[in-house]
């Protein structure tokens, strides 16, 4: 693709931020999901590309969700692909709590890694550590040249990591090694991000995710400059045995065949988002680390976006004030 991504994506992401913030602390997380899906392709469907969703909500059978696949866009305009969460963090906006945001990531057809809705082991750094990660290793021994690469002492590393009871080990390792450990109940997205912003304290982000969350990430790591490596992981490997995670595992499996991916084999950035003429943007559904919530007045409906260009090397803040019609 010749040219940049310059249509007004941020408006994609704002209007599912939207529709999702209607649903806040109402405690249903498929109800605000939907409403942000809809309005998210309600955007995309109007705008002049022919973009195909290569990371959405689900298989092609679970429509209405934007799913793997689905097509996007009036057709007239560059081909793309699409890697879409319409609300990263469906329990924070349902519980009415810190972090929620609504993320895209858009790049040329065929540079983002179609990969199915199953967990990810993500290690991702900022810029002045790029290069120097590697899954094959340890993550001490990641940690230990991480801290050489920045020039910090292991004890003042700072590492992001998912509260979640799977990595309780892991979290108890990190404290023996010395780092500093920062701990999230959910969102992945934003503290990947953080690792990339040097005016942030996170150094490192940790831990087993979402796959599509992870694609998500790795677009706005690379347009970022940093680096990320990831491994697709089952259900039964990451939450132990049982029946369900069992056929869960199994069809996993299955999706990982046919879309020509090999479990358990180290993802590099390069294989995860392969072009800079990336796009993200990302829309604050409540207040968190990374962007600032919508604020509804009884005239008007404030937004804040954040669009990285990763071929301009551009980032832009966006503060939208809205008029509410009367
Ligand atoms: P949702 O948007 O689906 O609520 O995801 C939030 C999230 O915390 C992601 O940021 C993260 O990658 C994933 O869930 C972790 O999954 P799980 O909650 O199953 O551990």
């Amino acid at each position: 693709m010749k040219h940049t991504l310059t249509y007004p994506f941020y408006r994609v992401t704002e209007a599912a931020a939207i529709a999702g913030f209607a649903w806040l602390g109402r405690g249903d997380k498929n109800l605000a999901d939907g409403a942000a899906v809809a309005a998210m392709r309600q955007e995309l469907n109007a705008l002049p590309i022919d973009g195909t969703i290569v990371i959405g909500e689900g298989e092609i059978d679970e429509a209405p969700m934007l799913y793997i696949g689905e097509k996007v866009g009036q057709t007239r305009g560059p081909s793309i692909d699409i890697a879409v969460d319409p609300i990263e963090g469906t329990r924070m906006t349902a519980c009415g709590q810190s972090n929620a945001l609504s993320v895209m990531a858009v790049a040329e057809a065929g540079t983002l890694l179609h990969a199915p809705d199953m967990y990810m082991e993500k290690l991702i750094v900022g810029p002045k550590a790029t290069g120097v990660i590697d899954l094959h290793l340890s993550l001490a021994e990641n940690l230990r040249l991480i801290s050489q690469a920045l020039q910090k002492p292991l004890n003042t590393l700072t590492i992001s990591i998912l509260d979640k009871p799977r990595h309780a080990p892991i979290i108890a390792d990190l404290h023996r090694l010395g780092v500093r450990v920062f701990t999230f109940p959910d969102g992945d997205v934003s503290a990947s991000l953080l690792t990339c912003f040097p005016d942030q304290p996170i150094d490192v982000m940790y831990g087993i995710g979402g796959a599509p969350e992870g694609v998500i990430s790795a677009a706005a790591v690379r347009a970022l400059g940093g680096d990320m490596q990831a491994r697709l992981l089952t259900r039964i490997q990451v939450k132990g045995a049982g029946d369900t995670h069992h056929r869960a595992s199994q069809e996993e499996e299955a999706r990982c065949q046919a879309m020509g991916l090999t479990l358990g084999e180290v993802l590099r950035l390069d294989d995860l988002a392969k072009s800079d003429n990336v796009l993200f943007s990302a829309t604050g559904i409540t207040d968190g680390d990374l962007l600032a919530g919508i604020r509804i007045t009884e005239s008007s409906i404030t937004t804040h976006s954040l669009v990285i260009d990763g071929q301009q090397k551009t980032l832009q803040w966006l503060k939208t004030v809205n008029p509410l019609a009367r």
